[in-house]
């Protein structure tokens, strides 16, 4: 090693997880550095979905990050169910008590945190190699990697571990510490991104024979479109037509008609899997966002799953430094397991709901076609989707 360093909480992973947790960190005193493996622009080029709960906006604007959200953001107050060729709306502001969600990318959220974090001055090490943990179930945990040929190893109180589902993080748990509980479904989204007006002033989710849909967006101007396919297909088979027309066919004749189309910016395939790492935490180690779970994409939940993560960590943080109490930390990977298994219940429950499966067949789509039917006309059953599709309290 020739090179030491010094911070309270080593968070590996420049995510929206672990770039949320250094700022609220930094508003509570808490000193972070940051160690991660690409630099911010890879970081920046990965598109995710884009629906932020209010908890959510709630703790990007404590952390001080919300600006330009609260001027750029589009406040949703329901989402349509599109099936049987006619659209059905879900009233979540009404049924919720007033609650709303904030449609914002999150490139857009994980721009604002880093330019808030390079405002601060707070120490980001990008590019980072081999990065490595040690020392966690002790009193002295320590990251090392190396940089620009140069070994380091920072020295820390904690280790946040916030590099995703293919982090260093969970893998450097011990053997037999982990319980791990895993769904690959047997399908995934092919997203187009394109400079188009939106088909819809509110997200569409359109369940259809040919399979599942979806319409979002990132603007007034530019949008966002799914269309359920094959696991093994590839985005460069798919040309810009081919696409507008098989997601034209899924939505309901009104919505297919008033589509605009034009070139994709981006084009790429998300597989879907539901994830859950148990626990997450190992004495001085905590796992945050996709190192501990994934959800599948329907209903928007990973990115706000990740915030619920990292605004209990700090706060159990901000207890241990602040007030000498450790219950924060004690109660943490308990409190999120909780928080996760709901989503992930939700996440699971939706995608059964809209997809077509491999075994779904006639009866399967009748059963499907029941339940939204059902959906959109019980207000019980209404409310249970819109009070998920808000969020969860923290
Ligand atoms: N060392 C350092 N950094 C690493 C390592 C490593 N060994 N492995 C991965 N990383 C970095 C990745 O390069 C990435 O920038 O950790 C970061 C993890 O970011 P994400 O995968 O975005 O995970 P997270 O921050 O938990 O974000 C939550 O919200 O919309 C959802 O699933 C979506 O990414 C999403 C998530
Ligand atoms: C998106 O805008 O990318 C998006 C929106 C809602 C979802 C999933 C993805 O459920």
């Amino acid at each position: 090693m020739n090179s030491f360093g010094k911070t309270q909480v080593a968070i590996v992973g420049a995510g929206p997880a672990g770039l949320l947790l250094g700022a609220l960190l930094a508003k509570a005193g808490v000193e972070s550095v940051i160690v991660e493996q690409h630099d911010s622009g890879y970081v920046l080029g990965r598109i995710r979905a884009g629906v932020l709960e209010q908890v959510t906006v709630d703790l990007l604007d404590a952390a001080g990050a919300g600006a330009r959200m609260r001027a750029e953001g589009l406040p949703h107050q329901g989402i349509e169910l599109c099936f049987g060729g006619a659209r059905h709306r879900i009233d979540l502001h009404g049924l919720t008590g007033g609650t709303q969600v904030m449609v914002y990318g999150q490139t857009e959220v994980t721009r604002d945190l880093m330019q808030l974090r390079a405002a601060a001055g707070l120490p980001t090490v990008y590019e980072a190699r081999q990065v490595s943990l040690h020392g966690f179930d002790g009193a002295r945990p320590s990251v090392r990697y190396t940089h620009g040929g140069a070994a380091y190893e920072l020295h820390c109180d904690f280790i946040a571990g916030c590099d995703g589902y293919h982090g260093v993080s969970r893998q450097s748990v011990p053997a037999g510490a982990l319980k791990t509980f895993e769904r690959v479904y047997p399908f995934g989204w092919l997203g187009v991104l394109s400079e188009t007006p939106p088909v819809s002033h509110e997200l569409i989710y359109s369940n259809h024979e040919r399979g599942f849909a979806l319409c979002s967006m990132r603007s007034a101007s530019r949008s966002r479109y799914y269309v359920q396919c094959s696991s093994d297909d590839k985005a460069e088979r798919w040309s810009d037509d081919a696409f507008w027309d098989e997601l034209r066919r899924r939505l309901d004749p009104a919505a297919a008609e008033a589509l605009v189309t034009g070139p994709s910016i981006e084009k790429s395939i998300a597989p879907l899997r539901s994830f859950v790492a148990e626990p997450m935490r190992f004495g001085r180690l905590f796992l945050a966002g996709d190192a501990a779970h994934i959800v599948p994409p329907t209903g928007a939940k990973g990115l706000n799953l990740a915030a619920g993560d990292v605004g209990l960590l700090a706060r159990a943080l901000e207890e241990h430094y602040r007030d000498k109490s450790d219950a924060g930390i004690d109660g943490y990977s308990e409190r999120c397991l909780r928080r996760v298994w709901r989503a992930e219940r939700f996440s699971w429950w939706f995608t059964s709901l809209m997809h077509k499966f491999p075994e779904t067949g006639a009866f399967g789509q009748k059963m499907q076609a029941a339940e939204l039917d059902y959906l959109v006309h019980s207000q019980a059953a209404s409310t249970a989707l819109a009070e998920n599709y808000v969020g969860l309290p923290l």
